[in-house]
């Protein structure tokens, strides 16, 4: 019998040697960040628990990289668990720090990718590759109605990961597509970059959570 394909990559995860390498450097120059592959975010009630899974890009350097948590120590976390908990899809605070209690509540996070990619820009090989762990992360949650997606790597991943074509489901800011049975919700990603240009307002990020938190009561 063949074993469940595992949703986590190991800690010294070798698949992609440019990131494997990468990682590698950033161990000698900082021992006390995480430096790893960065883990599925997930709430205390459990797998069973998660309806909405939101899927990002990957662990930004000083961010998720150093902390060990998604979206946890860089811009991007602010206004993502910000919105969260004004949405009741988390409760406490967000302090940028693992350790800062905050919990979610029905919702999971991962990353496309699940290593820091040099200049936050992962290669084609490399996000594919991490599909291997993408895959099975969406598997893992049996109550599963809504995957949000923030950028359109993370999207097209998605798309690919739930065995549909890219082309039969394009990004595109603030849609809702049903692919696979499940509600796929697409952000522009919440970036420092994209608020800083404009490409994503708040407004805009309040009024896709909006959407599916109204998704998600019916
Ligand atoms: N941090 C993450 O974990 N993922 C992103 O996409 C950006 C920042």
């Amino acid at each position: 019998m063949n074993a469940a394909p595992c949703p986590e990559p190991s800690r010294d995860c070798p698949l992609c040697p440019r990131l494997h390498d990468f990682i590698a450097v950033w161990r000698e120059r900082e021992p006390s960040w995480f430096n790893a592959p960065v883990p599925t975010f997930l709430p205390p009630e459990g797998e069973a628990s998660v309806k909405l899974l939101i899927v990002g890009l990957a662990p930004g350097l000083r961010g998720a990289n150093r902390t060990g948590r998604p979206f946890t120590g860089d811009y991007a976390g602010d206004l993502l668990y910000g919105t969260m908990i004004a949405h009741g899809l988390a409760r406490g605070e967000f302090k940028a720090r693992p350790d800062d209690g905050l919990e979610l509540v029905g919702a999971a996070i991962t990353n496309a990718v699940r290593c820091v990619p040099p200049e936050n820009k992962p290669v084609g090989a490399e996000i594919a590759t991490c599909r291997t762990f993408l895959r099975p992360t969406i598997a893992r949650f049996p109550n599963l109605r809504a995957i949000l997606t923030l950028g359109s790597i993370a999207h097209q991943s998605t798309v690919r990961a739930l065995g549909e074509r890219v082309a039969a489901f394009p990004f595109r800011h603030g849609t809702r597509q049903i692919a696979s049975g499940i509600a796929l919700f697409s952000s522009y990603h919440c970036s420092r970059y994209n608020t800083n240009t404009g490409v994503l307002t708040e407004e805009m990020f309040v009024s896709v959570f909006s959407e599916i938190a109204a998704f998600l009561k019916n």
